[in-house]
């Protein structure tokens, strides 16, 4: 395991772990595809998209609210602290799909959240924005202006936040290793990361149970849980 790094190791300086719902999964939150995917119970369609928003804010909500108290109930399990562990030894970025916030409750201090966050709300009009970490009981939240609030996450067929995305990119551009844990790698542009490391040469190393769209492009995969796998990556810089 880590044949391809452990000479170099202590060379690593600038390292972006690309994450996904994978890493959070052993904290109790469920992934999106697979057996016990999200998206083979319930229709995205009809929950994470803005038309589906527009359509039906309230049934939107409620799926929201469930997984808000699922979310905020959840702790960083170790492949969360091993990432911040890391910190102390090299310059690290996370460049997270999930909107859960373990990063950073884990203490990552370099978190791009490219999805936005569970715990943020925002006007579907007017500028107005929100952290909430408390229930929400009337469905749909309204905001002062009269318009409905709505969760400040990136819905299929929505763009990123343009200034988290070029900052991405900036960081995947820079880094000699790049650390891919836990994504299916089949939402885009996400999934273009890996790309950009690539033409700065950075080692990419994918650490996933599954096969991926973009295990092709990797110098090494390690097919087993992050739990399992992220500590002995951090154990390897301690040396
Ligand atoms: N450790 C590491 N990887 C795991 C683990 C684990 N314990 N358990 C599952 N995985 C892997 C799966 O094999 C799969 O490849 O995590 C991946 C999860 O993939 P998805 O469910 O597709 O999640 P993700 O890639 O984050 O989805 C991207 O899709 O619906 C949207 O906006 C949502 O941000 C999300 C985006």
């Amino acid at each position: 395991m880590f044949e391809s790094i452990s000479d170099q190791i202590k060379n690593y300086k600038k390292i972006v772990f690309v994450t996904g719902a994978g890493i959070s999964q052993e904290s109790g939150i469920h992934t999106f595809r697979g057996n016990e995917g999200l998206w083979r119970n319930y229709d995205l369609m009809k929950l994470a998209t803005i038309d589906a928003f527009y359509e039906n804010p309230k049934l939107v909500w409620e799926w929201y609210n469930d997984r808000r108290s699922n979310i905020f109930q959840a702790q960083p399990n170790q492949g969360h602290n091993a990432i911040s562990e890391l910190e102390k030894y090299a310059q690290v970025v996370v460049l997270t799909q999930n909107i859960d916030g373990l990063h950073k409750k884990a203490g990552s201090s370099n978190v791009l959240e490219l999805h936005g966050s569970i715990v943020k709300i925002k006007c579907s009009v007017c500028d107005y924005n929100e952290d909430i970490l408390t229930e929400i009981s009337d469905f749909p939240p309204l905001c002062k202006c009269g318009n409905i609030l709505r969760p400040d996450v990136v819905w299929f067929g929505e763009p990123l936040p343009q200034d988290v995305w070029q900052n991405a990119i900036d960081f995947a551009s820079e880094c000699d290793l790049m650390v891919i844990v836990g994504t299916s790698f089949v939402v885009s542009p996400a999934n273009t990361l890996p790309l950009y490391a690539k033409q700065n040469n950075a080692t990419l190393i994918e650490i996933n149970p599954e096969t991926t769209e973009m295990s092709g492009e990797m110098d090494e995969i390690i097919r087993n849980t992050s739990v399992e796998i992220l500590p002995k990556l951090v154990s390897l810089f301690k040396k």
